[in-house]
């Protein structure tokens, strides 16, 4: 099928809720749109051992938009509702239609899920480097702050006592889910990412390690693990992390970790990868203390232009792509 000419159709793009029927497409898009921005020779072999578009769909249809252009797949978005706190992304456009105002309006029904949703924050990761992508953000009211790193280490044998939420019965699952809440809670108020627990136990993308002292959870990890899931193939990637804070805070991190390199080591996984921001900076050093190293550093934007949970004393891991 050949292309509708850009400039003739841009009067009839709309912006709709992704439907099943548009993953493939949008996932080619998805990996179009980085393999080009990135210069790969073979821009559709991005990522093409990860998974965005089809779980993120699956986790909530409700916050996938896609741009349509009379009845063409031109680009798409996701919003996460992370309780009090959201953000978006991966938005992508098809190469042919950059610069014609399609992330906009993407980006305009997406600032209108935030409301409805009532977060209080929101931010995103993009490219520290690209004038375009800070340009284009800061139009909706995100502002640069401290970068973000992707960090990765080899996977080494760990022994550590950690419990698995997969091996929870029903109603210790719930209990589970109110302690991760609170414990997330109490490092920003309101703070909630126990979809992504459900969404990797009921997609089957990995694992979520819970580190309890007692009756009280002191740490969790959501991970994904292996092709298909956000992971890679051989990588274990740490999605979320958490540790309550406390005078304990720096060896639970470390329990919490050891935690998840020995689940990837049970399955299998070779590699470590997690993403922290650079202003958690007590546990950015604690990670490389740990022998994780960067492998790609990018920006994270806030809306508004305050910290939310990227602060110094925060043992959180997550990188918001
Ligand atoms: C990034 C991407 C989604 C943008 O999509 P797009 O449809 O081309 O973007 P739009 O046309 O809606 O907006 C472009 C805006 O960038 C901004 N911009 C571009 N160059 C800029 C520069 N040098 N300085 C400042 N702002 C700039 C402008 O605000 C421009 O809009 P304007 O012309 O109305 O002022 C698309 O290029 C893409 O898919 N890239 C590859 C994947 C990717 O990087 N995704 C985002 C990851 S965070």
């Amino acid at each position: 099928m050949s292309l509708p000419s850009p400039t003739a159709e841009l009067s009839n793009v709309s912006i709709r809720p992704m439907q099943e029927a548009d993953l493939v497409e949008a996932r080619r898009i998805f990996r179009v749109a980085f393999g080009t921005f990135l210069g790969m020779p073979d821009p559709e072999a991005f990522g093409a051992d990860r998974e965005y578009i089809f779980t993120r769909w699956r986790a909530n249809p409700e916050a996938a938009l896609v741009a349509d252009v009379k009845g063409m797949l031109a680009g798409s978005n996701f919003a996460t509702n992370w309780g009090s706190f959201g953000f978006f992304g991966p938005l992508t456009v098809r190469p042919e239609y950059w610069n014609q105002h399609i992330a906009q309006k993407l980006l305009d029904p997406t600032m209108d899920l935030f409301e409805k949703w009532g977060v209080r924050e929101t931010g995103l990761y993009t490219f520290a480097h690209s004038p375009k992508h800070i340009g284009l953000y800061q139009k909706f009211g995100f502002w640069p702050r401290f970068l973000t790193a992707i960090m990765s280490k080899v996977v080494i044998g760990r022994e550590a006592a950690s419990i698995k939420y997969s091996a929870l019965k029903g109603g210790d699952q719930d209990q589970c889910l109110r302690a991760c809440r609170e414990l997330t809670g109490s490092i920003y108020d309101g703070l909630d990412v126990t979809s992504e627990i459900r969404s990797v136990q009921v997609q089957k993308l990995g694992e979520t390690v819970l580190i309890w002292g007692g009756d009280s959870l002191d740490a969790f990890a959501v991970c994904h693990g292996g092709e298909g899931t956000e992971a890679g193939r051989n990588n274990c990637y740490i999605k979320f992390a958490a540790v309550r804070p406390g005078p304990r805070v720096v060896d639970e991190f470390e329990h919490l970790l050891d935690g998840c390199e020995a689940l990837a080591a049970e399955r299998g996984w070779q590699r470590m990868v997690a993403g922290v921001n650079l202003n958690r900076s007590q546990a950015y050093r604690q990670l490389l203390r740990g022998g994780f190293r960067n492998d790609i550093l990018g920006v994270a934007m806030h809306r508004p232009d305050s910290p939310a949970y990227n602060r110094p004393d925060a043992f959180v891991l997550d990188d918001w792509r």
